[in-house]
């Protein structure tokens, strides 16, 4: 009970029990492994990519005379319609969601919002693409299945990483940030061929 003083005045100043030195050392071990496993699959496992994010220039988000008209993902939905309009190949089945296929300069875009990820891309196998992702509205969270590529997706800020498609197949976008009620069917979708 604390109420009484220690009976041990210097209470805190024992020498360190042999299995509780032990067990700091088993945690210390282990904070080191997690800790280089992190450069570690980057390099080995090629799944934890490195991304550039670019904040969009207040300038660029509209109406900047006037903040409280301010749409932060104006410019990029600009940039990604010019892009789907000079790109689209063919619309997906009966959706008319547009299929765009990448140019020669290797730039893709997608943009997520509430609540799809936007438009549908066709990539090829072996190429190198730079690809270009944000969001119109709120934090969203870009999970390719079904690889374990997962990259957060922030509203004002454009992120970029450099992907080589290594096979071909249809691969899922889903969102993985709670976003709302239509987060569950919050989808989107790459052809590789
Ligand atoms: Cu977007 Cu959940």
């Amino acid at each position: 009970m604390a109420i009484f003083p220690p009976s041990e005045k210097v209470w805190w100043n024992e020498p360190v029990e042999r299995t509780e030195a032990l067990w700091i050392g088993i945690c210390l071990v282990w904070a080191m492994i997690l800790f280089f496993m992190m450069p570690y699959w980057h390099i080995v496992g090629q799944q934890n990519l490195s991304n550039e994010a670019y904040k969009i220039p207040l300038a660029d988000q509209g109406a900047e005379s006037d903040p409280s008209q301010r749409f932060v993902g104006e410019a990029y939905e600009a940039k990604v319609e010019a892009y789907v309009a000079a790109n689209t190949i063919r619309e997906e089945g009966d959706t008319g969601i547009p299929v765009v296929k990448a140019t020669d300069s290797g730039d893709v875009y997608m943009l997520g919002r509430l609540w799809d990820w936007y438009p549908i891309l066709e990539l090829e196998k072996g190429k190198s693409y730079r690809f270009h992702l944000s969001s119109l509205d709120w934090l969203h969270g870009w999970s390719l299945q079904p690889t374990n590529i997962n990259i957060q997706v922030h509203p004002g800020y454009e992120m970029i990483f450099n992907v080589t498609p290594t096979e071909t197949g249809e691969f899922g976008v889903v969102c993985n940030e709670f976003c709302g009620i239509g987060h569950h069917n919050m989808l989107g979708k790459i052809y590789v061929k």
